[in-house]
């Protein structure tokens, strides 16, 4: 009784390991609908505003982080002259109403929009993107190319979508054969590691 109870649950470890391996793709193309109009192709792609103006932690610490309407208001505001000429560019009634609407909602409520999270972690998982996008950004390119592997071309999105799994397959390929996804050559040799102890608590 107990040997059958011991085998069932070995087989049901396994299963659930190889369906995580193995089985769908999870959040491929999720891109929540935003409380406010944030556009990446204007700002990341057209203006080419680098990727670390506003996920300022990305090359350091755990959190890309995300800003707050501070950070959009050193370009956004009236009294802000360095950028005005530059921010007024285009189709001046929409960003005129889009930019009052920030300024009304938000600014002047000292609050930024409650952003929804697209991509997750769950919290039995241990993830930091400081040593990832160090690994990735080569020497004078553009911080972008250190976000694709995981991000794809956000520069291009006017709507962020999750374009990779991020499962545990994911995760563990990259890490067998990192320059695969264009690493730096210093891991070409011995890979990252895949204990299970690295990425999980
Ligand atoms: C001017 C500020 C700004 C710049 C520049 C910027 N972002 Fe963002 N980013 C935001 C804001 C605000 C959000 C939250 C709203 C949203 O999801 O669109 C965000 C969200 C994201 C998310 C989704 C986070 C989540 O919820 O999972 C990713 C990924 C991302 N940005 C990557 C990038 C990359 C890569 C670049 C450079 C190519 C970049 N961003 C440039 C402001 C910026
Ligand atoms: C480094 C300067 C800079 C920062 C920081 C910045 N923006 Fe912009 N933003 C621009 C420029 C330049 C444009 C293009 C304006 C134009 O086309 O006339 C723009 C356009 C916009 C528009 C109009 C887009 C449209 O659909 O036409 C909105 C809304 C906007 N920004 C919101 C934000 C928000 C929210 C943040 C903070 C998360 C932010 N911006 C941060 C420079 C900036
Ligand atoms: C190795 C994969 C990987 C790379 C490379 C990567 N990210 Fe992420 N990113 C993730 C994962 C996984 C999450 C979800 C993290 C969580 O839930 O704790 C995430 C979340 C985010 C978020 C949501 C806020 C946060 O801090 O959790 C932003 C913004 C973001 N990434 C921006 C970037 C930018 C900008 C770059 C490039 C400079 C980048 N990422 C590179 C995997 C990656
Ligand atoms: C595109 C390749 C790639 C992907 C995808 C990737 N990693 Fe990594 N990972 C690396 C490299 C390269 C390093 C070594 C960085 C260093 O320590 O210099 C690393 C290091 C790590 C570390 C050890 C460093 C630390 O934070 O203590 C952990 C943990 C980790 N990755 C977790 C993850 C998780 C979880 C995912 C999936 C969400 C993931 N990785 C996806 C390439 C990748
Ligand atoms: C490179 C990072 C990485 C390594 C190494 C890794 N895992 Fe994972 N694991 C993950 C990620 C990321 C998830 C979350 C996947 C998701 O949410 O889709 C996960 C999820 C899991 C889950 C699912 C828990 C749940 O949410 O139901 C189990 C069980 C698990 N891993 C066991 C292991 C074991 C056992 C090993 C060692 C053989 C291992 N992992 C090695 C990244 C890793």
């Amino acid at each position: 009784m107990k040997k059958a109870l011991k085998i069932t649950i070995n087989v049901l470890v396994f299963l659930g390991l190889a369906w995580l391996l193995f089985g769908p793709a999870k959040q491929i193309g999720y891109a929540p609908e935003q409380p406010f109009a944030y556009n990446h192709k204007i700002h990341a792609g057209d203006y080419k505003i680098d990727c670390q103006y506003c996920h300022s932690t990305v090359t350091y610490s755990k959190k890309a982080g995300i800003p707050g309407t501070n950070v959009c208001m050193n370009c956004h505001s009236s009294g802000v002259l360095g950028f005005r000429p530059f921010a007024n560019k285009s189709d001046g009634k929409r960003v005129q109403k889009l930019i009052g609407e920030l300024s009304n909602n938000y600014w002047s409520k000292s609050k930024s929009p409650e952003w929804t999270r697209i991509h997750n972690m769950p919290d039995h998982v241990r993830f930091s993107h400081a040593p990832h996008v160090k690994a990735l950004l080569k020497p004078g390119a553009e911080t972008k190319t250190a976000c694709i592997p995981c991000h794809g071309d956000v520069a291009t999105m006017d709507v962020v979508a999750q374009q990779e799994s991020l499962n545990m397959g994911f995760c563990v390929n990259c890490h067998r054969t990192p320059t695969d996804k264009g690493f730096v050559a210093e891991y070409a040799k011995n890979g990252v590691g895949t204990n299970c102890g690295m990425c999980h608590y």
